[in-house]
């Protein structure tokens, strides 16, 4: 790998003084590469997303994303980095007060993409995730499986430059999951990088690409 797409450079997370949550990881991820992150719960998973998009800060070490050092970034700039990279977050953290279609669209609108694209793409992603007939409801009145569909359209519908997908499986069943992991290896062909957080062993044991284990903050492959 030349110059990889995201770089950790011992890196050290912790959020209160004595408890370490992540522990000196080091770690290179190409573009366009597809990668899961695997381990037990409270290994460390989601805080590593967290510190990739910048919503954490890490304690100690480096962490680079597209020739960017995270350190150096200021609050400010952050935002215009987020809207490079999608996340599904593990409990999804749908707005609410927005319809299925609006949740989706605002990850581009406040892109200032044109109202006519933004329609079309829209409806193409909620058509592959099987939402077009809930794009006018509200979350509330969604499935777990459905609000997490939801969550996985939001953060690809811009085609990020990174994916951060947290459990983004967890509340659904093997046909919806199959269909979840097909449009995530048609993203990564069409050239975003893809984490995948799991600790679902079952999904791990039949890949064929780059599995990290972390356990208590380490990486232990
Ligand atoms: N905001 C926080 N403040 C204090 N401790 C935290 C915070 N977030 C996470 N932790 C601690 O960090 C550790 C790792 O949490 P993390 O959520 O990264 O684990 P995980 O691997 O994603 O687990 P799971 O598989 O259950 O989602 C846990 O022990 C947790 O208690
Ligand atoms: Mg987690």
């Amino acid at each position: 790998m030349d110059s990889p797409l995201i770089e950790l450079k011992h890196v050290y997370k912790s959020y209160e003084q004595d408890l370490t949550v992540l522990e000196d990881i080091n770690l290179r991820i190409g573009k366009g590469e597809f990668v899961f992150i695997n381990g037990p719960s409270g290994a460390g998973k989601t805080t590593l997303l967290k510190v990739i998009l910048c919503i954490e800060r890490s304690t100690k070490g480096e962490v680079w994303v597209d020739g960017i050092n995270l350190k150096r970034l200021s609050n400010s700039k952050i935002p215009y980095l987020r809207r490079r990279m999608g996340m599904v977050f593990q409990d999804f953290k749908l707005i609410e007060n927005l319809t299925v279609f609006e949740n989706v669209a605002l990850s581009m609108e406040v892109c200032g993409i044109k109202k006519s694209v933004i329609e079309q793409r829209v409806d193409q992603v909620l058509k592959s995730l099987g939402l077009e007939i809930k794009k006018r409801i509200y979350p509330r009145r969604l499935s777990g499986g459905e609000q997490q569909r939801v969550a996985v359209a939001r953060a690809v519908v811009n085609d990020p430059l990174v994916l951060l997908a947290d459990e983004p499986t967890g509340n659904l069943d093997a046909g919806r999951a199959a269909d979840i992991m097909s449009l995530f290896n048609e993203i990564s062909a069409r050239g975003t990088t893809v984490i995948f957080a799991t600790h679902n062993q079952e999904l791990i044991r039949s890949t064929a690409k780059r599995v990290i284990i972390l356990d208590q903050g380490r990486i232990v492959n």
